[in-house]
């Protein structure tokens, strides 16, 4: 499909990187009032604009129930651009992007918006010269997605393989019988080739640096897989608290809302075998096959392998912040996990036996996402006096902030004694490209004008980590008295209960 929507050969439509630029089509945003728009995807379109990524004929839609025009869709998406993005330095560069933007009213449940929208985009084609050409983005809540992808079947809005694009935005469903359900709907109105499921974790450069750094260098190779690793440590951790989404987190909670998607997708990346070649299914058929193998350390002894925990009131860069249950719309009674710690392991020949732990939580002291590959200690120390001091490589990735890699190791300290030092040698993004890391909305929106579809997840991956999650989502969603919940101060780490799960194993979390 990449092949029939795209033009690579033709000279006029190659920029000056070698870049690959979009056929001329229409991007409808549903959800075009809402944050999304605003915030990621107008902006990343416009700095693709800037970087001559589009075509000129690029025309984008927004859908929404407001009674906005297209002036006003204009301003409030330059307000965007300025507040979110990189900003307007060519007034006459967003002239000629604004002129592409229009605005069609209508109600995502109704058939008859979607029949006005169908003429719409009809007369924008002959106005624009898209030519058919249609991506649908879907960035409106979860819970308008079935009837927003059956009303575009029953248009006919998806008829065609060859032109008809669905994006789908995050969470793609709630646990794995709605994630089945919702994927027969899509099957039931386009195929497999047609679907863009986003994580907008596979957009970061760092994630798809995973490939190259596993992929492209031969030295790692040999040392990834049991025989070498002791464990793994996957950790997303942020200060913000549940800020104003507390209508939709309350009834996700960091394993759905997190761990489900980005963590496990961190995991696949992690673990998979080398795929055949580049293309998006051999690099989705090896991620998948991570995820058939991947299952929780303890299904017997649910607690040994997954800790929630929730946040109270604490301090965060100085300030006194509030607890989850004292935030705007939360249920002051609330068992939802803003904290989740889980211990996985990977059935196969290259990880049997290596715990995989995963962490991820809202209000912890530091913004910080990484993966530690920790490996094992030397088979016997021949330093004693220095014995105590040593400590097992650490290969660390860091995603994100401060992108790089580094690997600790131990050093022979200067002076006369024989004293060893753990060191480290350092890659960082910054310094060695010295430009910053994009937006992954940026690289994801170009991919899905482009028809490629490696950064974005296959229906059966999707299944597949929500089966993974499954039994913990199923404990977890029955009803609890509140004060069964771990707490940890915001600010802080973790909860008691999750130093456990790693303590238990003889092992500690990272010192991040
Ligand atoms: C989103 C979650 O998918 O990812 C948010 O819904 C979370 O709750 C965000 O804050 C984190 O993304 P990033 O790119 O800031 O690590």
């Amino acid at each position: 499909m990449a092949e029939m929507l795209t033009l690579p050969e033709n000279p006029l439509r190659v920029g000056l990187n070698q870049a690959k630029i979009p056929e001329p089509l229409i991007l409808v945003i549903f959800g075009a009032t809402g944050d999304l728009t605003q915030r990621k995807l107008v902006p990343a379109l416009y700095q693709l604009k800037k970087e001559r990524k589009l075509p000129p004929e690029m025309t984008i839609v927004g859908v929404a129930r407001r009674p906005w025009t297209d002036e006003t869709f204009r301003e409030k998406m330059r307000q965007g651009v300025e507040e979110f993005g990189e900003g307007i330095d060519k007034e006459e560069l967003w002239q000629s992007f604004a002129q592409g933007l229009y605005y069609c009213q209508g109600n995502i449940d109704e058939g008859e918006s979607y029949e006005k929208l169908k003429t719409f985009l009809a007369e924008l084609d002959e106005k624009r010269g898209t030519r058919g050409n249609r991506v649908f983005y879907l960035a409106v809540s979860p819970e308008f997605f079935p009837s927003a992808i059956k009303q575009l079947g029953a248009a006919q809005m998806l008829s065609n393989p060859l032109k008809h694009r669905l994006v789908i935005e995050k969470p793609f469903g709630k646990d794995l019988s709605s994630a089945q359900a919702l994927n027969k709907i899509v099957q039931s109105v386009c195929k497999e080739e047609q679907v863009y499921r986003i994580d907008h974790y596979l957009g970061k450069e760092t994630v798809q640096n995973l490939l190259v750094f596993r992929f492209a260098n031969a030295i790692f190779e040999p040392l990834w897989n049991r025989n070498y690793i002791d464990n793994v440590q996957i950790t997303v951790a942020e200060t913000v608290g549940v800020e104003d989404r507390a209508g939709y987190y309350e009834t996700a909670g960091a394993l759905r809302d997190m761990v489900q998607n980005h963590l496990l997708q961190l995991l696949t990346l992690t673990a998979m075998e080398p795929p055949v070649g580049m293309s998006a299914d051999s690099i989705r058929n090896e991620k998948v096959k991570v995820l058939q193998a991947t299952h929780l350390a303890d299904l017997k002894n649910l607690e040994y392998s997954a800790v929630r925990g929730q946040y109270k009131a604490g301090w965060i860069k100085g300030k006194p912040v509030p607890g989850y249950r004292e935030e705007k719309g939360v249920n002051p009674f609330s068992t939802t996990p803003t904290f989740v710690a889980l211990k996985l392991m990977i059935d196969n020949w290259r990880w049997r036996g290596v715990p995989f732990y995963l962490r991820t939580g809202k209000r912890l002291p530091k913004k910080v996402t990484e993966i530690a590959i920790q490996f094992k200690d030397v088979p016997l120390s021949i330093f004693p006096s220095a014995a105590q001091q040593t400590n097992p490589n650490v290969l660390v990735l860091r995603i994100q902030p401060n992108e790089g890699i580094s690997l600790r190791f131990e050093a022979k300290m200067l002076g006369s004694e024989l004293r060893t030092r753990t060191v480290e040698m350092d890659f960082s993004y910054g310094a060695s490209f010295g430009m910053a890391t994009q937006d992954a909305y940026h690289r994801l929106l170009l991919d899905c004008m482009l028809g490629d579809q490696t950064l974005f997840t296959r229906a059966d991956e999707v299944e597949e980590a929500w089966r993974v999650v499954q039994p913990v989502l199923v404990a977890w969603d029955a009803p609890v008295p509140p004060e069964s919940i771990p707490l940890y101060e915001a600010g802080t780490w973790q909860p008691l209960e999750a130093e456990l799960l790693i303590e238990r194993d003889g092992r500690r979390w990272r010192r991040l």
